[in-house]
């Protein structure tokens, strides 16, 4: 039996029967009923797209409520733990696992196309000296569009297979280039003996050493941070993807487009806003009254809380567990005493279980990085790192996805109409 709605519109008392598929409904069977022939048809208003679907993907699995991740079906435990980052990678892109050959190549091709042209470099300087690296990657990401005009052929795979893999090798390059600069040190070049995450610590803190050789536990620690944030599903900065794509612009346009919207706070830029809350938090005296504020709505439990996880986030449980290894290495970090106390707390009060508020992946991951030797600015950057393999395997499938339009919504005008306009001359007379 196919499933559908019956809709009654008081309006003109007509029904309508609207099929229901994969549980959702069409808006445009919704757009067919009318208060007459002449009028617009009925329309759906989702501020923030909350309960809207705008594409079908078969990348990434979420359930909210039980707190489920899974890239391409495999969960995000299971990559975590045994996978690597580029492997992932491949396995967003090309939908399965690779095999050994194909792995060999994929890793190969990436490490080849860690450089990046030395104009590149050339701007990039010019920059001002204290430029945040999250707008220093935003802009060379989207100026890479004019060192490969070819990438604009969107609709040739080959072409677009070379702009995935560039764009996946360059990010780290650019990001730790966006590091350096902000620290008036020279730009370390790419180390392609290195493996991907091994030489970004490289290009990140190399100084005068002939090799710059991270603890394996780091890399271990930071390749697993990256895997958890490849991709999201429809968040708001694959959604910004996503919808700049669809104008068929070039991928690196699209992919800038995705790092703005992470640089906001409420998305990419709340790692950084956990960390600046426990510092001001202080100590753990202080706890019960930044709750109370909290629950006051005076501000919010930055980490806490998301669009889609009514339950704990996964990727914030396997952070926990990096942090324990991360700490091994550089020692605990005195804040990490005040995030867990945090957690607790708010996991008990009944403000935050009655809006099923848990930690998510930033509530801990802020504190990886800054025992890391991070500073803040630049969280995000190595969020949009880890990101850009799902930005590129969900941009790659709209490409190919035949029911994807230009992104345009509607909107409810509630502007004045028909106006006579006076010229300033007159007005200001
Ligand atoms: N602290 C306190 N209260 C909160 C929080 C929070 N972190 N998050 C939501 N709430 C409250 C809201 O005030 C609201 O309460 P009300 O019903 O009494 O008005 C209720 O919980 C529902 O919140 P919404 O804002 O409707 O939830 P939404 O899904 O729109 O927001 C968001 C999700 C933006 C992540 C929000 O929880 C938030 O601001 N969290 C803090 C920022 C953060 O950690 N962002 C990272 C998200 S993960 C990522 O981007 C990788």
């Amino acid at each position: 039996m196919t499933e559908s709605l019956t809709v009654r519109d008081n309006r003109t008392g007509l029904e309508y029967e609207v099929p229901i598929t994969d549980g959702t409904i069409r808006a445009a069977d919704i757009g067919q009923i009318k208060p007459a022939e002449d009028q617009p048809g009925l329309a759906v208003y989702d501020p923030g797209f909350v309960n809207t679907a705008s594409c079908r993907s078969s990348i990434t699995y979420i359930d909210g409520d039980k707190g489920v991740l899974e890239y391409r079906g495999y969960p995000i435990e299971q990559l975590a733990e045994k996978s690597t980052f580029l492997e992932v990678a491949y396995l967003l892109i090309h939908g399965e696992l690779p095999s050994r050959e194909e792995y060999d190549t994929w890793v190969h091709n990436v490490t080849y196309h860690t450089f990046v042209h030395e104009n590149v470099k050339g701007f990039m300087e010019g920059f001002r000296y204290d430029a945040h690296p999250m707008g220093m990657l935003m802009a060379s990401v989207g100026a890479l569009s004019t060192f490969y005009p070819d990438a604009s052929n969107i609709s040739d795979p080959e072409t677009r297979d070379i702009q995935i893999i560039r764009m996946i090798a360059k990010m780290p390059t650019l990001g730790a280039w966006s590091f350096r600069h902000a620290q008036g040190k020279p730009y370390v070049y790419p180390d392609n003996d290195l493996s991907y995450t091994a030489n970004f610590l490289s290009m990140l803190f190399k100084m005068s050493e002939s090799k710059y050789e991270a603890d394996e536990r780091i890399v271990k620690a930071l390749d697993t941070l990256f895997i958890l944030h490849a991709d999201h599903e429809q968040n708001c900065s694959t959604n910004a993807v996503r919808s700049v794509g669809s104008s068929q612009v070039d991928p690196y346009s699209a992919v800038a487009a995705g790092i703005g919207a992470l640089y906001g706070p409420l998305h990419g830029g709340a790692n950084e806003a956990v960390l600046r809350m426990l510092k001001r938090i202080g100590s753990k005296e202080n706890i019960p009254s930044f709750i109370q504020g909290v629950k006051d709505g005076n501000e919010r439990l930055m980490g806490f809380g998301h669009r889609v996880y009514k339950n704990y986030d996964p990727r914030a449980k396997i952070i926990k567990k990096a942090c324990d290894d991360v700490f091994e290495v550089t020692g605990v970090n005195p804040l990490l005493e005040i995030a867990q106390e945090l957690e607790k707390i708010a996991l008990e009060d009944e403000y935050f279980v009655k809006r099923k508020l848990y930690p998510n992946v930033d509530f801990y991951s802020g504190l990886i990085y800054e025992a890391l030797q991070f500073p803040p600015e630049m969280f995000t950057v190595l969020f949009a790192i880890g990101r850009t393999p799902g930005w590129l395997a969900q941009w790659l499938e709209l490409t190919q996805d035949k029911e994807q339009k230009i992104a345009r919504p509607k909107q409810i005008y509630t502007g004045a109409r028909t106006l006579d306009f006076v010229p300033a001359a007159e007005r200001w007379a």
